[in-house]
């Protein structure tokens, strides 16, 4: 035996053991193609929780004590396909050791043009016309038919004026619009009196949760709008349907919902409201690297040894 060849020998068998015990991990929905090879380049892909070292959550999984403990405690990442973390029981993974990660940045634009798309839809009246539409209804056109508002000269407020926040309010300007960030420093309920549309951008937290309560919907100016592309927890949606009812504000726009992916019947009723079933982040590109985001940070933990940057402290 030659000198050079013992230790390809040696690094040849290493190469085989490791492949034999690569990270298991279970990803709770389905995800993109290239996200999933990416992954099983990687690991080895576990159809169920039960002992694994890496979890890749999808949003509509509650990630509480029970399915950790599940897991078992060779458990030690969870990476959620989402930048908020309210379906992960923090505090649970914190006590066992494990590391939560998230994606932030890749959804920014995507989550700011879904807000704007929103607004807009709810201004130019686009969702309402396209119904008006669809029902044959008679029509022809008219000076005064279906008027709406125009972003341009609105005073757009924005609350929480994190990544999201702060995109949505460049395109808002970029759309003739004033902006006012809501900070948590700042009184949410002067910004609510002044502005035309209240944009939501906060975390759903026991901080935030029903942040805009009967009492915030009658601080708004009746010709206000709601648009929310955060989480639907931030809305007592009771209250939005009295105040969209009874004309206390005028319209709302939403993405996320307070029970979903249940929708409040009184929103369905209301031609003042425009939906859409948790699209902020839902163009191809975006899951698409939000995935790979989160398998970089599965990656990272699991084969590198090296806490990923993109963990929820
Ligand atoms: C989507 O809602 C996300 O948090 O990424």
């Amino acid at each position: 035996m030659t000198t050079t060849s013992k230790p390809s020998f040696t690094s040849g068998r290493a190469i085989q053991d490791e492949s034999t015990q690569r990270p298991r991990v279970n990803v709770t929905g389905a995800i993109p193609e290239r996200v999933r090879a990416s992954l099983a380049a990687d690991f080895e892909l576990a159809d169920s929780v039960e002992g694994v070292d890496g979890i890749l959550a999808l949003l509509p999984t509650r990630v509480d004590d029970e399915l950790i403990g599940r897991a078992g405690r060779q458990l030690r990442i969870v990476a959620n396909y989402g930048v908020g973390v309210d379906n992960i029981d923090l505090e649970a993974a914190r006590s066992r050791g494990i590391v939560v990660a998230n994606t932030p940045d890749v959804l920014t634009k995507a989550t700011a043009e879904q807000a704007i798309a929103l607004t807009l839809a709810l201004l130019r009246r686009v969702a309402e016309g396209d119904r008006f539409l669809r029902r044959g209804a008679e029509w022809r056109f008219s000076v005064e038919f279906m008027l709406g508002e125009s972003l341009d000269g609105k005073t757009v407020a924005i609350v929480g004026p994190g990544r999201i926040g702060r995109e949505t309010a460049r395109l808002a300007e970029a759309h003739g619009a004033a902006v006012l960030f809501v900070g948590r420093g700042d009184s949410l309920h002067d910004a609510l009196r002044v502005a035309d549309v209240v944009s939501l951008h906060v975390p759903a937290t026991a901080a935030t949760r029903h942040l805009i309560d009967a009492d915030a919907l009658a601080a708004m100016k009746s010709t206000a709008v709601l648009v929310n592309t955060a989480r639907g927890t931030i809305v007592d949606e009771a209250a939005l349907v009295e105040a969209l009812r009874s004309g206390r504000i005028a319209g709302a726009a939403l993405d996320v919902f307070e029970f979903e992916p249940h929708v409040s019947a009184g929103l369905l009723e209301l031609e003042n409201v425009v939906l859409t079933p948790h699209l902020g982040s839902a163009t191809r590109e975006t899951r698409e690297a939000m995935g790979l985001l989160a398998a970089s940070a599965l990656r990272s933990l699991l084969i590198d040894g090296v806490v990923p940057p993109n963990v929820v402290t």
